[in-house]
């Protein structure tokens, strides 16, 4: 996320959306497992165009086996497709006999009445009317047995202010003393703010409805006169609901009923519920409030946990609402998991207080064996928690009208991972020590205000940045993302985060007990430990038939196939750090081929890999290109890449992708 109070000079912003997972700040100057991958990386050149590519595939060769792994035993992948070569270019790529077709991106219509994209020219109404910036969650409704027609549900994150607006950052040349010697860095200056330009990323924020069919030759294309279109921005209205509904710590003076929120904030990844409703997922959320809070207030203690003020948007000067000075209250009414329901346009949003407030990465459901409804989600900061909610209620199939509140009234649970493998899930229920009086804590509101100092209380472990926790209803299992963490320190690691220094991340898997997804003591064990295994300091663990295209760093969002089988998407590859872009690798996670990893597909320079969703068939795969053509120096005339429409006068513009087959079928 850019830290953005103007005029700002940064090296590269993408270093700085980094740094804001970074609260748990460790300032030594060790050299970091980065540090000894740039050198490796930084011999490569920079491969940009087709015949890069095709120079890339014409030396894919098994990977070169570090000493221990040599003596492994060669297995297959039990996914078919031909994997793709790992680099970085320009465009995307995706598997042989696969078609990958870009369905929206920014600025695409989304409301009939929407104009067209005019990026010289854009305004706030317009925005709100088209399809926002920074696609991150995509999740799908169909809308018929078939599954040629749906809703998708789209998650827009954040805005890149200087890939957005022309004119507005450039490149600047700086002299600056370094060790008494004056060094000249290139460096992009943002521009000044006004609040024409805040209203746009307001506008940009936030998810899209929209209704797509596939068309006679079989393409997915959006259906603009839907009337289940919708845009949600960061001023439609929505409802507290649950245990802080009407709490006077949510009060503010534009709602003195402690209910009535406008817009949601930083949504990452989601979820959708069984009954076809979305969970869209608040995560940095800090990072648009500005201000200082009134000296002695109540909420200091919880806005340093949570990083509040972070004061990279200077939305508050131009609304109060996002300035803490003046509404010391409004942060607690974000960082929550917000329901929508797609099928009804008009309906209000409802934060869902039960399910705590933190910096949610997603929010994925699992119908337990006994009727109740289990929700996971990571918080996505260096060393926080895990954490799960079990509804007290059981989902009814046959009435989906019985299940609109279903996620008001339950238990929040979040995860110690003990050295004998087991976890141990812990209830964040108010009135037991030491979440009680005692410790500031009056009632259960209370508790889910500040859910991530009730974690710290309990004693749940810190991880190594929890990203998508996905359950697999087929196995009873559950999938965390670890994405990284270079702050751990040697003497830090604990058994479920190994790794001092941990640049690359890993994935746990949880052993739901006996398949009951509402157990309260489980077991865990390591999946896959990321990175690149040709290097022993790294200290990777895939599966000796992973090819030199198969590891990844850095797992951020992940889906269940119709096969139950397991994607992991990721975020922070590039050139430098792994020599390669980010993707969307197929993991085997059972028999021999277990920790054997494929590219599946890869996005352009500068993006993450978002998404990925299937259709229930799995013909259909969903996937989002986030921040394209952010890396370097970029700016809107100067961008890493033009994807997708590759036109000079046109910006870089995420989008969502569709893959299917050619000739159709399975994606395998
Ligand atoms: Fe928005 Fe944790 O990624
Ligand atoms: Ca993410
Ligand atoms: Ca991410």
């Amino acid at each position: 996320m850019n830290e953005r109070v103007p005029p700002i000079e940064v090296e590269n912003l993408t270093e700085m959306r980094e740094a804001s997972e970074d609260v748990g700040r460790n300032d030594s100057d060790n050299p970091t497992m980065g540090d000894i991958i740039n050198r490796r990386y930084s011999r490569r050149g920079f491969l940009r165009g087709s015949l890069a590519v095709a120079a890339i595939g014409a030396t894919v060769s098994p990977l070169a086996l570090s000493a221990g792994r040599a003596q492994a035993q060669e297995v297959s992948s039990s996914f078919d497709f031909a994997e793709v070569a790992a680099g970085v270019d320009e465009t995307h790529h995706v598997a042989e006999g696969y078609d990958a077709d870009v369905l929206l991106r920014w600025g695409d219509k989304v409301l009939a009445d929407a104009p067209d994209f005019d990026p010289m020219n854009q305004t706030a109404e317009a925005q709100a009317k088209q399809f926002g910036y920074n696609n991150d969650y995509v999740g799908f409704v169909p809308l018929s047995d078939a599954e040629d027609r749906g809703l998708l549900v789209v998650n827009h994150e954040y805005t890149n202010a200087e890939l957005m607006f022309p004119n507005f950052a450039k490149v600047v040349t700086v002299t600056e003393e370094k060790d008494g010697q004056q060094v000249e860095t290139q460096k992009v200056e943002i521009g000044e703010f006004t609040k024409e330009l805040v209203d746009i990323e307001m506008a940009a924020h936030g998810g899209t409805v929209i209704e797509i069919a596939r068309d006679e030759s079989g393409k997915w294309k959006p259906v603009l006169d839907s009337q289940y279109n919708r845009r949600i921005t960061t001023e439609t209205e929505m409802a507290l609901t649950g245990p802080v509904a009407g709490h006077a710590r949510v009060k503010t003076n534009a709602d003195p009923s402690g209910t009535k929120v406008f817009g949601t904030l930083n949504n990452c990844a989601g979820g959708l519920t069984p009954w076809g409703t979305w969970l869209t997922a608040e995560e940095n959320v800090h990072g648009y409030f500005g201000g200082a809070l009134p000296e002695g207030h109540r909420e200091e203690l919880n806005y340093k946990r949570m990083g509040v003020p972070g004061g990279w948007y200077n939305w508050g000067s131009f609304h109060d609402r996002f300035d803490v000075s003046k509404e010391p209250n409004e942060p607690n009414r974000f960082g929550w998991i917000v329901e929508v329901d797609p099928k009804n346009p008009n309906s209000v949003p409802k934060k869902r207080t039960a399910l705590g407030r933190f910096k949610h990465e997603g929010c994925e459901t699992v119908v337990n064996s006994d009727g109740r409804v289990v929700c996971y989600s990571g918080d996505d900061e260096r060393f926080d928690y895990v954490y799960k909610f079990v509804t007290n209620g059981t989902f009814n199939e046959s009435d989906p009208s019985a299940n609109a509140d279903l996620l008001d009234d339950g238990t929040l649970y979040v995860a110690r991972f003990d050295e004998d493998g087991t976890v141990e899930w812990m209830p964040l229920v108010h009135g037991e020590a030491p979440l009680d009086e005692a410790h500031g804590f009056a009632s259960q509101a209370d508790v889910l205000i500040e859910t991530r100092r009730a974690a710290d209380l309990l004693g749940a472990t810190k991880m190594d940045r929890p990203e998508d926790v996905q359950p697999n209803p087929k196995t009873g299992k559950v999938y965390c993302m670890l994405t990284n963490n270079t702050r751990r320190k040697e003497g830090e690691e604990n058994a479920a985060n190994p790794r001092a220094d941990n640049a690359f991340g890993h994935i746990i898997e949880i052993t739901e007990t006996d398949g009951d997804f509402a157990s309260t003591k489980s077991t865990w064990e390591i999946l896959l430990k990321c990175g690149d295994p040709s290097v022993a300091e790294v200290g990777a663990s895939f599966s000796s038939a992973t090819t030199e295209n198969g590891w990844f760093g850095m797992p951020d969002n992940c889906a269940i196939d119709a096969d139950g089988r397991l994607w992991v998407s990721t975020d922070g590859n590039s050139e430098s750090k792994t020599g390669r872009t980010d993707g969307l690798w197929a993991v085997d996670t059972d028999g021999e081929a277990r920790g054997t990893s494929k590219l599946f597909f890869r996005v352009p320079v500068g993006a993450e890999m978002c998404g990925p969703y299937f259709t229930p068939s799995s013909e259909t795969l969903f996937l989002a290109v986030q921040h394209p053509g952010d890396e370097g120096l970029a700016t809107y005339e100067q961008p890493a890449t033009r994807w997708p429409d590759f036109d000079d006068n046109l910006p870089v513009r995420p989008a969502v992708v569709t893959v299917t087959k050619q000739g159709g079928g399975k994606i395998a």
